[in-house]
């Protein structure tokens, strides 16, 4: 049985990617995984300042609600990363969840997330696919130099609304079936 961290990067709830990610969750559940959800508007995470406290055995000099999330990664099996496109890049909320990720960056801790992997799902405005380009790039290099491995993506263009994604069948039958590859 696959344990799963879905990671809500988008402030709206009920929003594009809020739907899109629960989509993924539905299929990974019918797959047997279990689900953990998260949403990070409703979290606080601070930005790293890059102190190393975590590279030296210790605790996160921040001590705000990234540190139990730790435990959560660490337990997990794969992670979804929800995120709309905001000016080319991910939401502020999901850069500094990434940001955060430098914990995994040394040797000791590094080794607490062997194994783990991703998906990606990312909706946006705009009718142009190079609009994610920027977002895709950034978790595809990020997730290298963790050594997290990219299962799939979903990327939807054309939804800027609230909701708008309800009427990508096809998109949110995709997301479905990718749940299902990730449990
Ligand atoms: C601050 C901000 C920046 C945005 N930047 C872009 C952008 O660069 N390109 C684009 O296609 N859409 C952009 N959008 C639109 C969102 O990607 C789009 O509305 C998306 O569906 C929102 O997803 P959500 O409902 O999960 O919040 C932006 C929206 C906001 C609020």
């Amino acid at each position: 049985m696959k344990r799963i961290l879905a990671v809500m990067g988008s402030p709206r709830k009920n929003g594009n990617t809020h739907i899109l990610v629960s989509r993924v969750i539905e299929g990974a559940q019918a797959g047997g995984a279990v689900v953990d959800e998260l949403f990070l508007g409703d979290l606080t995470i601070r930005e790293c300042d890059g102190c190393h406290a975590c590279w030296k055995g210790k605790d996160c000099s921040k001590d705000d609600d990234m540190c139990a999330i730790y435990t959560k990664i660490i337990q997990s099996d794969v992670i979804i990363f929800g995120t709309p496109v905001y000016w080319y890049g991910p939401t502020a909320l999901m850069k500094a969840f990434i940001d955060r990720l430098v914990y995994f960056n040394c040797p000791e801790n590094r080794q607490k997330i062997k194994g783990l992997s991703a998906a990606l799902a990312v909706p946006f405005e705009e009718d142009d696919p190079e609009t994610a380009r920027g977002v895709i790039e950034f978790f595809r290099k990020s997730l290298a130099y963790l050594e997290i491995k990219l299962l799939g993506q979903i990327i939807v263009l054309g939804v800027g609304e609230k909701g708008a994604i309800r009427s990508k069948s096809q998109s949110l039958q995709q997301a479905y079936v990718l749940g299902r590859e990730l449990a």
